[in-house]
């Protein structure tokens, strides 16, 4: 009875050594997953990249997995003032759009990097583009967005000018305020855009507005030195005069370009044509001077806004010189801003935002546009907890930062 025991347990002991050795070479074939990718891999990949994104976390690509996705950078959107952007689609079908930011990766960026990014990835709301992750290589920075299937508003405005109805459009500069409105009201840290602008509302399938470029200032460490050929800061045409003068900048100036684009949307027109004699060249110098005149129905008619929608578009004509006023504290928060375009707030009459161009000084004024509240709700970025952090670094940790390989 003894002997056949002993042999049992050898036999045991044996097979365990067995199973033991099997288990060890399978870890350590998966462990070396950096080759080509077989389909398996892939599909743990993606179902990973998509249960990070149901979890609302950023995510950490590969350059190898960014050239795959868009095709060695082959399907070109656009380029802008930090990046250029590539159309891509990874192998569970999500489509979306690369930038790939100019200049290289320095050590000594890589946390603020990782920090914003974190930041920036964990901001949810409907009039937002989604971040879904980033790439943080030496040769290759890279933000991947949520694609946006009918580009930016520019186009529709300036180029194929009729496509739109003018009650999309109003829907489309209410979508942008509330995303605004939730950057500087909402989020546990307030977001200053410091460039609004056409280029930067994108529309979905539905034509419905997210905004997009939000963070990027302060990522791509431009908040301070963001210059263009003005030798200002933001963009010529949307920046507030307090952007390229020496006094405090404050989320108001995101205030101001919407203003800006507000009143491009009215006229669906760029606000300064210097190919029209100059009583009309800049956009919005004509709508005050009709305001002031009370001739806002001949305005109306003359951007080609129908009878139905001239009061909604007389609204956003106060509302736009309400936001363009020159003091910083006379333009409304966007959250009034939100009220005046649902028709939630009544509008007072606006004062001249152009005085100081005529007489060479500030207004006196300094009123504010609303006297509505602002509410607050809970309603902001999520922190994540337990989570578990696979060959992440101490900075990914830090910033519950996950990569996307499995
Ligand atoms: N998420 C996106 N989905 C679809 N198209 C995009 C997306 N992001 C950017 N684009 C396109 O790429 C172009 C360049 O974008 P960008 O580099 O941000 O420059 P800018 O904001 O100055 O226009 C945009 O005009 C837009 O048409
Ligand atoms: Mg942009």
């Amino acid at each position: 009875m003894e002997g056949v025991a002993i042999v049992v347990s050898l036999v045991v002991v044996f097979v365990k050594i067995i199973v033991l050795v099997v288990v060890c070479r399978r870890r350590n074939r998966g462990g070396s997953s950096t080759v080509i990718p077989d389909s398996r891999f892939l599909t743990l990949t993606m179902d990973k990249f998509l249960h990070d994104m149901e979890r609302e976390k950023p995510i950490r690509f590969t350059s190898q997995q960014l050239r795959i996705a868009t095709d060695n950078f082959n399907n070109l959107l656009g380029s802008g003032g930090f990046g250029t952007v590539y159309k891509g689609i990874f192998s569970n079908g999500t489509i979306v759009a690369v930038k790939v930011l100019y200049g290289t990766s320095n050590k000594r960026i890589d946390e603020q990097f990782m920090a914003e990014v974190s930041t920036i990835g964990r901001v949810h709301h409907f009039n937002l583009v989604r971040l879904f992750g980033f790439c943080f290589e030496r040769q290759l920075r890279a933000l991947v967005y949520e694609y946006m299937g009918n580009g930016s508003l520019d186009k529709y405005l300036f180029i194929e000018k009729n496509n739109l109805e003018f009650e999309k459009l109003h829907q489309i500069a209410l979508g942008t305020a509330r995303g605004i409105a939730y950057l500087h009201e909402e989020c546990q840290q307030r977001i200053i855009h410091y460039d609004i602008k056409p280029g930067n509302i994108l529309l979905d399938v539905n034509f419905l507005p997210k905004v997009a470029d939000f963070g990027l200032a302060k990522l791509c460490n431009r908040e301070n030195t963001h210059i263009t050929m003005t030798g200002g800061r933001g963009t010529p045409g949307y920046a507030a005069p307090e952007l390229w003068m020496p006094f405090p900048i404050t989320h108001k100036c995101d205030i101001y370009s919407f203003g800006m684009l507000l009143f491009e949307i009215i006229g669906r027109r760029k606000n300064l044509d210097i190919n029209l004699p100059q009583s009309q060249d800049w956009f919005p110098r004509l709508v005050w001077k009709r305001f002031e005149n009370e001739e806002l129905r001949a305005l109306t008619v003359d951007c080609g806004i129908e009878e139905i929608h001239r009061e909604i578009a007389e609204k956003m004509v106060k509302v736009a010189l309400w936001c363009v006023q020159y003091r910083p504290e006379g333009r409304p928060e966007m959250s009034d801003v939100v009220k005046m375009l649902e028709g939630s707030a009544d509008i007072r009459k606006p004062f001249n935002p152009f005085q100081h161009m005529m007489d060479g000084n500030y207004p006196a004024q300094s009123v504010h546009a609303s006297q509505t509240c602002t509410t607050h709700d809970s309603d902001s970025s999520v922190m994540m907890t337990g989570s578990s952090f696979i060959q992440a670094t101490p900075i990914m940790t830090k910033y519950e930062i996950e990569i996307a390989s499995a």
